[in-house]
C-alpha cells in the first residue's frame, strides 16, 4: 500500500461507440494530483466527469493518453492486474453507495479489508473502530435497509477509507469525514 501516491494524467481522451454513434466523452485532459491535494472536478451534466473519474480509478481504459500512479502506467495494465490496484489504491464512494443488502453495516466495511488478505477478526475490529468514529457504533449490526440515507453514506465512506487508499473519490453529494493531510479527494 502506498498512501503518498502521485497521479499523472496525460492527454487522456475517451470515446464511446463508433461511427455515427461515437461520443467523445473526455477530450485531451491532462492533470496532476500531488499527495495531500484535493481536486474538485466540476462541469455540466454530460461533460464527462464520471467518465474521467472512472478512468482515474482504473475502472475504465482511456481511448488515448496515459494515467500514471506513482510512475506506473495503470492505464496500460492488463485487466487481471487492476482489481488489486482498485482494492488497495483507490477508495470509491459511489453516489448510490452500492452497499451489499444482505450484509450488516460492520460486514459491508470489514469485507473490503478482508479482501486484502487480513484476518477476519482484525478486519472486523478495524471496521468497527472506523464506523464508531463515524458515529455508527450503535448501528454495526443493522442491515442497509434499516439505515437512514446519511447513515448509508457514512458506511460507504468507511468502506472507501478502510484500506487507507492513496486516492479517494467521492460523489458530488458526499460530505467527507476524517480527511488527513495525505488524503487526495476527487469530487464530481
Ligand atoms: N457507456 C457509454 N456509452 C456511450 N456514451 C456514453 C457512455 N457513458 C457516458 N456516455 C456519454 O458520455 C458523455 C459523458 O458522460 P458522463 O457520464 O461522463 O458525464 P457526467 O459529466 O458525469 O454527467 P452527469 O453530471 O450527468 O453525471 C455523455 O454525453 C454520455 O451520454
Ligand atoms: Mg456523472
Amino acid at each position: 500500500m502506498n498512501n503518498k501516491a502521485t497521479l499523472r494524467v496525460e492527454r487522456v481522451t475517451k470515446r464511446y461507440g463508433t461511427g455515427t454513434t461515437e461520443v467523445t466523452a473526455v477530450h485531451d485532459v491532462s492533470l496532476s494530483v500531488e499527495p495531500g491535494e484535493i481536486v474538485l472536478i466540476m462541469g455540466p451534466s454530460g461533460s464527462g466527469k464520471t467518465t474521467l473519474l472512472s478512468m482515474l480509478g482504473a475502472l475504465l481504459k482511456p481511448t488515448e493518453g496515459t494515467i500514471q500512479l506513482n510512475g506506473d502506467v495503470i492505464s496500460a495494465l492488463a485487466e487481471n492486474r487492476l482489481p488489486d490496484i482498485r482494492l488497495r489504491q483507490f477508495g470509491f464512494i459511489f453516489q448510490d453507495f452500492n452497499l451489499l443488502s444482505a450484509l450488516t453495516t460492520l460486514e459491508n466495511v470489514a469485507i473490503v479489508a478482508e479482501l486484502t488478505g487480513i484476518k477476519s477478526k482484525v478486519a472486523r475490529h478495524k471496521a468497527a473502530s472506523l464506523l464508531t468514529d463515524l458515529g455508527l457504533g450503535e448501528r454495526l449490526n443493522f442491515l442497509p435497509e434499516k439505515l437512514s440515507g446519511g447513515e448509508k453514506q457514512r458506511v460507504a465512506i468507511a468502506r472507501a477509507l478502510i484500506n487507507d487508499p492513496a486516492l479517494r473519490s467521492v460523489t458530488r453529494s458526499c460530505v467527507c469525514c476524517g480527511a488527513s493531510p495525505k488524503t487526495r479527494i476527487v469530487v464530481w
